[in-house]
């Protein structure tokens, strides 16, 4: 065989649904409702702070860890919302996106033969990220309605080569917020097998009906094992500035430095400037934002239920599951292939999330991070669809 080829470990990935979606989206002219991202402005004074740090010549390398401001502010953040003392030169990473910061965490954490333990439906990249660490992922179902798992399931995936377990609360893709009597189980695991928690918390902000985030991190116990991810692109609608961070006790961080200083060097030094002032602008900013989440939920929710969908409804994040059995498609994925041909609306078939597709319950992922009248046009484009009485 040739040696001018790709290496074996790419051949364990498949092409990305996400970006499939989105190109027949615009081969179809279809409402966007596939990819994760906000089709509406950041707030100014980032934008501002952002442009006025390329402006006085910030065009250089950070400092590889991150810039002083930044550190300092992602870890007086943390400290002061939950109580958790982080010292910023021992204990924080920024890197370019959650997604380096988790593939770092996975690269300097985990060895060839451990076992990681992944919830599923799962963000797409934590088996990957696993895999590339030479580790193994382990799944153990979230189930509907409420996507709660079932804690004898996860007693049993744990065992002597666990040596970590991934958790993302608010959850993509089923907005699920984990409980803490739910954390408090994982944190006991962990404990019980000497396992790290990985917890991915992008989007810690966007929480509805009144809900609390609890970082696994701010349990007793936990915060020596715990390693949280996050970043400004839920948060402040910057998924393009490439701007995230690992918090992580300062015995793993020498790790998790040296593998993102190979990776990329450094997060965008004019987005970091942009990213203290950000996390520095005050407790009203988060509360505006999930304020402004929930109202977009409710808009989609309403719309997809007078269409005949059962809606899974979040408690966080910015994704919304529904059922659509009441459809009659053979599948999931037949489903959204209809949705984007002959409707014009793009979402991910759930099944996608889920490690055999076949076992997957039959919904579809909408994603609501839309101006008010992008749902609406998706709305009106739904409007379309044989309900089920009708079929
Ligand atoms: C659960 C989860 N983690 C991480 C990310 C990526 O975040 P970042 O833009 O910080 O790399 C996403 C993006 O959709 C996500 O849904």
């Amino acid at each position: 065989m040739s040696k001018v080829r790709s290496a074996r470990r790419v051949s364990a990935f498949a092409d990305s649904v996400f970006g499939e979606m989105t190109r027949l989206a615009n081969l179809h002219g279809a409402v966007n409702l596939s990819q994760g991202f906000p089709d509406f402005e950041a707030p100014a004074a980032i934008k501002d702070a952002a442009c006025a740090a390329i402006s006085r010549d910030q065009n250089q390398y950070a400092p590889p860890y991150g810039t002083r401001e930044l550190c300092e502010a992602i870890a007086g953040d943390f400290s002061r919302r939950h109580g958790v003392p982080i010292v910023a030169d021992e204990q924080v990473t920024v890197c370019c996106g959650s997604t380096e910061a988790m593939m770092a965490v996975m690269l300097s954490c985990l060895d060839p033969g451990d076992e990681v333990i992944v919830f599923e439906p799962f963000y797409e990249n934590y088996g990957p990220d696993a895999i590339l660490s030479g580790a193994t992922p382990k799944f153990v179902r979230l189930r509907e309605p409420d996507w709660a798992f079932d804690p004898a399931e996860l007693g049993a995936a744990f065992s002597n080569r666990t040596r970590a377990i991934v958790i993302n609360s608010p959850n993509n893709p089923t907005g699920k917020v984990f409980s803490r009597d739910e954390l408090q189980v994982i944190a006991e695991l962990c404990q019980r097998w000497d396992a790290i928690a990985i917890s991915d918390e992008i989007y810690e902000h966007i929480l509805f009906d009144g809900r609390a985030h609890i970082p696994i991190a701010s349990l007793p116990g936990m915060a020596e094992r715990t390693v949280t991810t996050s970043g400004l692109s839920k948060t402040f609608s910057v998924t393009g500035w490439r701007v995230g961070w690992a918090i992580a006790p300062a015995s793993l961080t020498g790790g998790i430095r040296k593998i993102h200083d190979f990776l990329t060097v450094a997060a965008p030094t004019p987005f970091q400037d942009a990213g203290a002032v950000a996390l520095t602008m005050g407790d009203e900013v988060y509360a505006a934002l999930a304020a402004g989440y929930q109202a977009k939920r409710d808009l989609l929710m309403g719309i997809l239920e007078r269409q005949g969908f059962t809606c899974y409804q979040p408690g966080g994040a910015y994704y919304l599951m529904a059922d659509v059995r009441p459809f009659g498609f053979a599948s999931d994925a037949e489903f959204a292939h209809y949705l984007i041909k002959d409707i014009g609306v793009a979402t991910i078939p759930g099944s996608s999330f889920y490690i055999d597709p076949k076992t997957a319950p039959p919904t579809v992922r909408f994603c609501f991070s839309k101006q008010d009248e992008t749902l609406r046009e998706a709305g009106r484009r739904l409007a379309k669809l044989p309900c089920s009485a009708e079929l």
